[in-house]
């Protein structure tokens, strides 16, 4: 291991990916759901958003390019990564972004960071419990020095008491794959084969509880970067929220919810007896920990504010109420019931049928949903609306309703699609970038592929297909799922304004 890592890995680059919960407007929607006064970014609001331990850059080059107005800046320790995200940035012709190398551990204070301006937005997604504490101690003096009142924060990280379980898991795999491979890679590899062997024994602490056994059961099928940044690095110690929002009060930051919508609901977490024992206490922090001992929640996403402005219930509404959404889904795709930390909830159709079809052609504000003529249920209830459809990943907030693919987000959706054709998986889950959303939109290779092509002007799957270029017995069958995703997903990417 590379000594400048200070106990961090830095051989090898982490994989590149786009988290929705670091999207601004779902951090504006969980602080909004929580009480908490924020804007959902719209429009050309000139928004900084700052990214700490960004990898590779993906997210920090979507939002850039999904957003001109908006000044993106994302910071990271690796020469490697940052290397890359800057060539990925020239490649896309993005001017509003700027990639930083520097250690969080010291960046604070330095001249780089008096130069960066306060930021709107902050995401430190997978590096808090994965860091030393000195590199703890320089992010929240950062945070201190560089949040605006006002501003919001997400920190991902690995929870307790989720992880309390397989905390063996973890010191037997780093420790197992350091006495048999030199890099990280390999290292994550070889541990992972120890751990598998041992859990077909039946080994105790690898096969429950059942969460456990079934994580260990698919490690071997995760990228080999995610394996050895999750499960490599020496100080990586999962935390208790309650500890880690009092490490952020040192920073002026309070917890207000979080940006996995669906975790701000009682109704959609826990059971009606958890509910009652969990409003005893009128304490958000102690209702989160209650929340935490009854729900598998291995990586949490919280949101903190620097300077919560409470506002009512009402209030909260009129802020739902403004905001626009568009379905990631094709209307005839809604589920009938959906899978929460609680189990299924069944969607009344006659409510949410006739709303995902009014948002078959675009983008509506809740409002106008809500007031749609041939809904039957609440109207009464955007919270619910938004934790529903954006909660469980089936529409997206929209900063622009009618805007058109962006110049910026055309070209950086361009250059992903020829980066990420080196991989080969069509299927893989990426995300696009959309100057309509101002927020990056799900989408797959292949629908970043056949988007493209459709913006030139082709229609056609065969010919679509035989660009994509596969041998000749898998001609037929790719053939078959570019007209697929021609007839589902590009009427989905159209209305989101992506192509
Ligand atoms: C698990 S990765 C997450 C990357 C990115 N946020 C993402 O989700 O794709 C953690 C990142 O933190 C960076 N990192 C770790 N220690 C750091 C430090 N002391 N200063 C700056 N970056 C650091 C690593 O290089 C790595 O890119």
């Amino acid at each position: 291991m590379s000594g400048w890592g200070g106990g961090y890995i830095v051989d090898i680059p982490y994989m590149t990916g786009w988290y929705r919960q670091q999207s601004p407007a779902l951090l504006a929607l969980a602080a909004i759901l929580g009480g908490v006064e924020a804007t959902v970014p719209q429009g050309d609001d000139p928004i900084h958003f700052l990214e700490l331990g960004c990898g590779q850059g993906f997210g920090a080059l979507l939002l850039a390019a999904s957003n001109p107005s908006w000044r993106v800046t994302a910071i990271d320790f690796n020469p490697a990564h940052i290397a890359e995200a800057r060539s990925w940035a020239a490649e896309a012709d993005l001017p509003n972004v700027t990639f930083i190398e520097a250690d969080l551990a010291v960046f604070a204070g330095e001249a780089a960071a008096a130069a960066i301006p306060e930021a709107d937005f902050v995401s430190l997604h997978g590096v808090w419990s994965w860091v030393a504490p000195a590199v703890k101690a320089g992010i929240l003096r950062l945070l201190r020095d560089k949040v605006r009142p006002g501003g919001l924060v997400h920190v991902s990280y690995n929870a307790l008491p989720s992880w309390g379980p397989r905390l063996g898991m973890q010191k037997l795999l780093r420790a197992a794959g350091r006495q048999m491979g030199s890099r990280s890679d390999h290292r994550a590899e070889e541990g992972v084969k120890v751990l598998k062997a041992l859990h077909a024994s039946g080994a105790i602490h690898l096969t429950q509880p059942v969460s456990t056994g079934r994580l260990l059961e698919r490690l071997d099928q995760l990228p080999v970067s995610y394996l050895a940044h999750e499960f490599m690095n020496e100080n990586w110690a999962p935390c208790f929220m309650t500890d880690v929002a009092e490490a952020m009060s040192g920073a002026k930051l309070e917890w207000a919810g979080s940006s996995h919508l669906v975790q701000n609901f009682p109704a959609l977490t826990l059971t009606e007896a958890q509910q009652a024992i969990q409003r005893q206490f009128d304490d958000p922090l102690m209702r989160e920990l209650v929340k935490d001992v009854c729900v598998d929640t291995a990586l949490r996403h919280d949101v903190y504010v620097r300077g919560a402005r409470r506002i009512s219930a009402s209030e909260r509404d009129a802020l739902l109420r403004e905001t626009s959404i568009s379905l990631n889904i094709s209307p005839e795709h809604l589920p009938l019931e959906a899978e929460t930390p609680v189990g299924k909830v069944e969607l009344n159709p006659k409510f949410y049928q006739p709303l995902v079809s009014a948002l078959r052609d675009g983008p509506r504000r809740i409002a106008d949903l809500l007031a749609l003529p041939d809904i039957e249920g609440r109207r009464d209830n955007p919270a619910e609306l938004v934790g529903i459809l954006v909660g469980l990943d089936m529409a997206e907030p929209a900063a622009r309703r009618a805007a058109d693919p962006g110049s910026a987000a055309k070209r950086l959706n361009r250059v992903t699609t020829r980066r990420f054709l080196k991989h080969g998986n069509l299927n893989m889950g990426i995300g696009a970038a959309s100057h309509r959303l101002g927020t990056p939109m799900p989408a797959t290779l292949l629908d970043l592929i056949v988007g493209e092509r459709v913006l030139a002007g082709d229609t056609d799957p065969a010919r679509i297909a035989d660009a994509i270029g596969v041998i000749d017995e898998q001609a037929a069958a790719l053939r078959a799922v570019v007209h697929q995703t021609l007839e589902v997903r590009v009427p989905v990417l159209r209305s989101a304004g992506v192509i």
